[in-house]
């Protein structure tokens, strides 16, 4: 779906750049209607040259032009940021924050009562446009503002609308899981070299095997389970290399770290907000 809005983005590193990069890419939105700001020069003009979008140093005047905001400032920063710029943004703007554990209450308290704030937790597999968004809605955001998020964070990935509460468990698994999977991927790997592949060889089978199979899981919609139970034929090798991990408690280590990860995501959220 194409978003007939001009949309303004405020900071423009890396996750804005994915979006940028995505939402030209799917015609999601045409040069004209991106204008980005970032408070680095160079930021500016690569944007500028690759994307041939507008640019600029000016957050008020950003803010001012866009209908729909994207507000992708480190969370630290976005406090102030907001103060500086909440008076610009139209009266009728939609405001996307991607700010990792930045509640919509806090981005609400420094705009105008009734303001329209959707809550992104997109992930980093968004430069390649494979990431997974999470989305929250807050009060008073209608239908057409859901679809505008969803065409968004859909031109680099695939998006899932969760409670705000669910947040920290969304960067538990999603936020996170990359990490863990390069953990997998590189241990797979040294598997591998152990039983005598060139370590090159080893991580290209380790990379493709998991995301071949990840693609099994979402394209055949099977479980996991029934997916794992199809290759693990009677007396055979697969049964033998899961027996492993099951006394290695991987499953109960990965439920675990997912555990972890949203206590932290908690706590960090817990901290002061400006
Ligand atoms: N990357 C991800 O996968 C991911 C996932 C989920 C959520 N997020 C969220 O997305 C946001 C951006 O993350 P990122 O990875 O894209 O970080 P990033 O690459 O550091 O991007 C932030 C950009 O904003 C610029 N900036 C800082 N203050 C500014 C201001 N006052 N006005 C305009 N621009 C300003 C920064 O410039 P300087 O470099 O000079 O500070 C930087 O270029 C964060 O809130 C993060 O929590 C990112």
């Amino acid at each position: 779906m194409a978003v007939q809005k001009k949309i303004t983005l405020i900071g423009a590193g890396n996750m804005a750049e994915a979006l940028i990069a995505g939402m030209l890419k799917g015609k999601v939105a045409t040069p004209e209607q991106l204008y980005a700001t970032d408070i680095l020069p160079e930021r500016r003009t690569h944007l500028q040259d690759r994307y041939g979008i507008k640019t600029g140093a000016d957050n008020g005047d950003a803010a001012a032009w866009g209908e729909v905001l994207i507000l992708a400032v480190e969370p630290q920063v976005l406090g102030e940021v907001l103060q500086l710029t909440a008076q610009s943004i139209k009266k009728d703007a939609l405001v996307i924050s991607v700010a990792a554990g930045y509640p919509i209450g806090s981005l609400a308290a420094h705009l105008p009562p009734g303001a329209r704030i959707i809550r992104a937790m997109p992930n980093t597999p968004s430069s390649v446009g494979a990431g997974v968004t999470a989305i929250a809605l807050g009060p008073g955001v209608t239908e057409e503002d859901r679809e505008t998020a969803e065409a968004i964070f859909r031109s680099v990935g695939t998006v899932v609308t969760v409670e705000e509460r669910l947040m920290d468990a969304v960067t538990g698994l999603s936020g996170s899981g990359p990490a863990y999977v390069y953990l997998i991927i590189e241990a797979l790997a040294d598997g591998g070299v152990k039983a005598g592949l060139p370590r090159q060889t080893a991580e290209q089978l380790a990379a493709q095997t998991v995301l071949g199979a990840a693609r099994m899981v979402v394209e055949s919609g099977d479980h996991p389970a029934v997916l794992k139970d199809r290759v693990a034929s009677p007396g055979g090798t697969t049964i033998a290399g899961l027996h492993k991990l099951e006394e290695g408690r991987l499953r109960a280590t990965l439920i675990n770290a997912v555990e972890a990860a949203c206590r932290r995501s908690k706590e960090l959220g817990a901290g002061p907000r400006d």
